[in-house]
């Protein structure tokens, strides 16, 4: 950037990063993307295949129900694959797989196209049409790729959900997207243990009557009940000669449903959110080049996992647009030993990791030494998303992993935005825990309750003013909501949810939600799902659920419960309470703490008061208590 001057901790790019980065003037490219923001992303939307050309760039006519690409026809799918099957990257390795008991696997891009192929024909045989809702609940395996492409291209709308989500989250996402197929793997390796994915899923569908077919993929081997007319193993689908590899693609419009994705928001219900094939494709594929700086060569790894936004834009969508090589990996970072993840750097040759904080924290509990045993001179850069990462870790990451050549990409995004919002790109100086400024011609601000901007490094409620490509489209089945949640705290601004500080700099520095949301190692959970367990326990009157700082995790769930009459309190079961959240919502919900209570600080008009109890468990003030009913 222009002003040489920062102030704070700042590193500054190398001469070798700056030689290779595709954008080397960001003041440059963001002056021209926020002053021709229409026509640049018309001009990244050149750089795809469009059968037909759109006639609008942006539609906002009917606002905050914003339209991209208008009259355009595309398939993302299509974009993903068929262009590349086209081109010299026929034969290069579109994913590289390892599975956490060793086990690997390579797919190129003909080969995926292919499978991608065959499996869409599959679904089509099971009756799906266009617009048809698909779950798909696996583990990191190829096949949850070649599910959700092949869904793409015969223009179904998937819905994945994450693995380690369990029985009710299952049940309640099929049940609300109304999904007739559900694609499931018999279990996951995690580890060293088999998590029974068909299992779970068999007592979803006891709870929920929508599902026709299951489509099960064999990963672990386990045992699996297979319900007679209703479930049906993967690789014999694959084999039927109705799987054929021709398929032929829909050609979708633009602001056609590319997925659903469910979400924790502030209060009630996870809502899914819609993205689109036509705006959904330019954001995830501009800015995975852009920030991650995709060179042809490239061996990119992004550790997220496929169930999250982070793995739909940066794992499946983003790497395959651009054409580079991605490595997904199975199972559990420290698995069987705290190296694994070194190791497979080393052994592939990685070129870009993207993780997680709580990742990196947990690694770095383990020592340098670790990390040293391996050559991990491959790297170039690195990427961090999903909470604010401590600057403790930030310059472990730079240090130790990127042996202090590889910039760090702090990214902040959300399931709502679909791609990258706030993050440098390999030219930007860094400041270690800031993600620096938006990404170009994206317009943030940081504002106080009124909706004015606050002055520099005064916190306030981080909001966008302007629409962007991948930008959520409404929330499925519920545009109220939609409207409701991010549009109407402050009229024609989307509200993001977030509390933000921005320094004189202009560098973003994320504080975090403001709202009933909670991030547990960079998991979205709300507490509305985590309560809504606890009361499903027949010993519980009331729950209430609050985040609380956590070494590691970020932040950890603690919960309080008022019990029912007659049921007593003992340590098993508070132990028995914590399984059934895990039982319900996933392990990653399973409260860290349960402290059963005679009552709750409450509102008069009956609302749980989580920041007091929150303030109470840090020892600190509640602040201001004059609405507390006593
Ligand atoms: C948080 C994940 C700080 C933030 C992509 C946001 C971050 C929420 C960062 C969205 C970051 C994400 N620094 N906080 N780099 N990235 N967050 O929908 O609170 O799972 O609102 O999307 O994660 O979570 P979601």
């Amino acid at each position: 950037m222009s002003n040489a001057k920062l102030s704070g901790e700042v590193y500054y790019p190398s001469k070798e990063i700056l030689e290779k980065a595709h954008i080397k003037d960001w003041d440059e490219l963001n002056e021209y993307a926020t002053n021709n923001n229409e026509a640049f992303w018309e001009e990244k939307a050149n750089e795809l295949h469009w059968f037909e050309k759109w006639n609008k760039v942006l539609d906002d006519s009917d606002k905050p129900f914003y339209k991209w690409f208008v009259g355009g026809k595309t398939n993302i799918a299509y974009n993903c694959l068929d262009i590349h099957i086209k081109t010299s990257r026929r034969n290069k390795l579109a994913l590289i797989w390892e599975g956490e008991n060793g086990e690997g696997k390579t797919m190129s891009y003909f080969a995926l196209h292919r499978e991608a192929c065959k499996f869409g024909n599959v679904l089509k045989s099971l009756g799906v049409k266009k617009g048809d809702r698909v779950t798909i609940y696996m583990g990191r395996i190829p096949e949850i790729v070649i599910a959700m492409l092949a869904c793409a291209r015969v223009g179904a709308i998937h819905s994945v959900v994450y693995g380690g989500f369990s029985v009710e989250s299952l049940a309640e996402r099929i049940e609300d997207s109304n999904s007739r197929v559900l694609i499931v793997s018999d279990g996951a390796y995690q580890r060293g243990k088999i998590v029974p994915l068909k299992q779970i899923a068999d007592e979803a569908l006891q709870r929920c009557g929508t599902v026709e077919h299951c489509v099960v993929v064999k990963r672990t081997g386990a045992e699996v009940n297979m319900e007679f007319g209703r479930d049906m193993w993967y690789n014999e689908l694959m084999n039927l000669p109705q799987a054929s590899r021709e398929c032929s693609l829909e050609q979708m419009d633009a602001e056609d449903p590319l997925f659903i994705l469910y979400t924790s928001g502030t209060t009630g219900k996870p809502k899914a959110i819609l993205h689109t094939h036509g705006g959904y494709m330019v954001g995830t594929y501009t800015s995975l080049k852009y920030v991650f700086d995709i060179q042809e060569e490239d061996r990119y790894w992004c550790a997220a996992d496929p169930g999250w936004i982070t793995g739909h834009s940066y794992i499946v969508y983003g790497p395959l647009l651009t054409g580079t090589t991605s490595f997904m990996y199975e199972g559990a970072p420290n698995f069987p030993y705290p190296n694994r993840w070194w190791a497979m750097i080393e052994k592939y040759g990685i070129n870009i990791l993207y993780t997680a904080p709580t990742a990196i924290r947990g690694l770095m509990r383990f020592g340098e030494s670790w990390v040293n045993r391996h050559d991990l001179s491959s790297l170039r850069l690195l990427g961090s998303v999903g909470e604010p990462i401590n600057p403790e870790a930030w310059k472990w990451y730079h240090r130790v992993v990127g042996k202090e050549k590889c910039p760090i990409m702090d990214t902040w995004w959300q399931t709502e935005t679909g791609m990258f919002m706030i993050t440098p790109l390999p030219c930007v100086p860094l400041k270690p825990g800031s993600g620096t400024k938006p990404f170009p011609g994206i317009v943030m601000d940081v504002v106080d309750e009124k909706g004015k901007s606050v002055k520099a490094n005064e916190e306030g409620y981080l909001v966008i003013k302007t629409p962007w490509p991948a930008m959520i489209r409404t929330v499925w089945k519920d545009p109220e909501r939609y409207v409701q949640q991010y549009w109407s705290k402050y009229p024609g601004v989307y509200l993001t949810g977030d509390s933000v500080r921005r320094d004189e700099d202009g560098y973003y520095w994320i504080i975090g939600r403001v709202d009933d949301v909670i991030k547990v190692s960079g998991y979205r959970l709300g507490t509305a799902e985590i309560e809504s367990a606890l009361v499903s326990h027949s010993a519980v009157a009331e729950a209430a659920a609050i985040g609380l700082p956590h070494e590691v995790k970020g932040n950890a769930i603690y919960a309080y419960v008022i019990l029912k009459a007659g049921a007593v309190k003992t340590n098993t079961l508070t132990e028995e309470l914590r399984q059934h959240v895990s039982h319900e919502v996933g392990p990653i919900a399973k409260p860290e703490h349960i402290e059963i209570v005679d009552s709750l600080p409450k509102t008069r008009s009956g609302k749980i008061m989580r920041r007091v109890l929150k303030a109470r468990a840090l020892g600190q003030d509640p602040g201001n208590i004059s609405t507390l009913e006593e």
